[in-house]
């Protein structure tokens, strides 16, 4: 009985539930020191660095959906000066759907939806929510690719639209690759 228990209580606080097992391989701390790079026709081009964590969060017995949280923390590569973190939380369903919850501290938070598949993650903007005084222009529409290229490395690429650039489609904003880290 007790080993059973023990059992239980591994099996519900370690893994991942079947559903999140799709996005096994994106579990983990992934890093780039500068291989990142910003595009925009409105600002010159820079290299940045980013952290990325991507675990299994703790469950939330209300809700009693599975998250694994996500944590992306930008500086620039050149002045060394922070860019933005983005933190959040991101589900996949039976159906390989997935949801990628963010808020960030450029004065965003966004609801992203897309699909999983092996290596590879494809979230677009469903909802956006800005700070009234924010910089930035408003982001229309926004594409977020995360592939794994092999045991080592992952890249996430940013593509996007806002209020002035491009008029159809998306631009490409953003491109990393990651190295996978220890711990
Ligand atoms: C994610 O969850 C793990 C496990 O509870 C925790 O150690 C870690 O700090 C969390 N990370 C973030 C970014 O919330
Ligand atoms: C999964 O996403 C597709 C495309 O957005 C949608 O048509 C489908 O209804 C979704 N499935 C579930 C179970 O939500």
């Amino acid at each position: 009985m007790i080993f059973l228990l023990f059992f239980f209580f591994s099996l519900t606080n370690s893994e991942l539930t079947s559903y999140n097992k799709q996005l096994e391989w994106i579990v983990g701390h992934w890093r780039s020191e500068f291989s990142g790079k910003v595009f925009w026709p409105t600002v010159p081009t820079m290299t940045f660095g980013e952290d990325l964590k991507i675990m299994e969060a703790p469950l939330a017995r209300s809700a009693n959906v599975q998250f694994l949280n996500f944590s992306a923390r930008a500086w620039s590569h050149s002045t060394k000066d922070h860019f933005h973190d983005e933190w959040g939380f991101v589900t996949v369903d039976p159906t390989g759907n997935a949801t990628l919850m963010t808020s960030g501290n450029n004065g965003f938070t966004t609801y992203e939806v897309g699909h999983v598949s092996h290596n590879k993650l494809v979230l677009t903007l469903k909802d956006i929510g800005r700070i009234s005084f924010s910089r930035d222009l408003p982001v229309e529409d926004l594409r977020r690719t995360f592939i794994r290229h092999d045991d080592r490395f992952l890249e996430q690429v940013i593509e996007m639209r806002t209020a002035t650039h491009p008029k159809i489609g998306y631009l490409e904003h953003t491109r990393v690759v990651y190295t996978k880290q220890d711990s």
